[in-house]
């Protein structure tokens, strides 16, 4: 399929993928299909590697992949590299010379990124897309719906055109609050106890997600978070029960011993807590414990 709204440009590439894992080559197979896409990968050598192709999906991709030193611009940059990686990937989306960065990462980010990008829009959206990655390849693990900030129109039709359910919100800070509470009952207890999202609806593990939320609600509230505290519950046991077999990123980290994304999802709510001077008692031993747990 030939996609109208991602044309070819003089000036390089109309859109670049920073973070060639998971869900960025998801995301960038589909792109693929309608027109060139960069891929931005950590080294030289794993753009070589990429260029020949991996499976995607049910199809072998092979990626316009490229290392952090060559000659590349784009219009449009989707960041979508785990939160600890964040500064070093804005700061290599800011060689693209692009209009605008968007970050799809999972928990707070999008202070670090502009921090870093200064003068260039740079915003967080968010996703529900999935994609994990085996020594098989990429698996999308479901399809879902991709908000973006206004000003990142250009970028929300690339999507649609790819066939990505994708809109602008107006008012992204309570969406990202919906998500950042879903992930931080969901993400350190899989972790913790090893188990699927589904088992979490279970004893003995129940309690602890409902106490989770519980303890967390006000702060999200006072932040802006739209759902009352009956709605956040359900919110979470509606997004456990969704997912009840997958294994949640988190849980995938540690296992494989990678550092997991704690400090930009239960962090950054311990963080708002004691800005708004109130403590979180289960959620600090959480974050304790997947720091414990997990490389620095
Ligand atoms: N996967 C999902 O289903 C899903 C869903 C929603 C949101 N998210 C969020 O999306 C983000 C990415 O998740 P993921 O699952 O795709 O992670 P991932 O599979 O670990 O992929 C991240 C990729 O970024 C690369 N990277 C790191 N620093 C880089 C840099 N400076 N320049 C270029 N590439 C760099 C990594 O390279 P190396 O391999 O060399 O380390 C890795 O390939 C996370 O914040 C996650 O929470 C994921």
């Amino acid at each position: 399929m030939i996609c109208p709204s991602l044309p070819d440009t003089p000036s390089g590439f109309p859109l670049a993928i920073i973070g060639a894992g998971a869900l960025g080559l998801h995301f960038a197979a589909r792109l693929a299909g309608c027109g060139p896409v960069a891929v931005l990968a950590r080294s030289a050598a794993r753009a070589e590697t990429l260029r020949a192709g991996l499976v995607v999906g049910d199809a072998r991709f092979r990626p316009q992949a490229f290392g952090p030193d060559d000659p590349l611009r784009a219009e449009w940059v989707l960041l979508l590299v785990k939160t600890g990686d964040t500064e070093a990937a804005a700061r290599q989306a800011l060689h693209l010379q692009p209009h605008g960065i968007l970050s799809l990462q999972n928990g707070l980010t999008e202070s670090r990124l502009r921090a870093v990008c200064g003068s260039v829009p740079a915003a967080q959206g968010l996703t529900t897309e999935g994609a994990y990655r085996d020594s098989a390849g990429v698996h999308p693990a479901g399809a879902g719906e991709t908000l973006l900030p206004p000003g990142f129109e250009t970028l929300a039709a690339h999507l649609q055109a790819a066939g990505f359910r994708a809109r602008i919100e107006p008012d992204m800070g309570p969406a990202r609050l919906a998500k950042l509470l879903v992930n931080l009952a969901i993400n350190p207890l899989t972790a913790l106890h090893r188990v699927p999202n589904g088992a979490l609806l279970d004893a003995p593990y129940r309690v602890e997600l409902e106490a989770l939320v519980d303890e967390a609600w006000p702060v999200l509230h006072a932040a802006g978070l739209r759902l009352d505290r009956t709605a956040a519950h359900a919110r979470v046991v509606t997004v456990a029960a969704a997912t009840a077999g997958n294994r949640s990123s988190m849980l995938q980290d540690v296992l494989a011993g990678r550092p997991t994304e704690i400090d930009a999802i239960t962090g950054a709510v311990l963080d708002m807590a004691s800005a708004q001077g109130r403590d979180l008692p289960l959620n600090r031993t959480v974050y304790t414990r997947i720091k414990g747990l997990a490389p620095p």
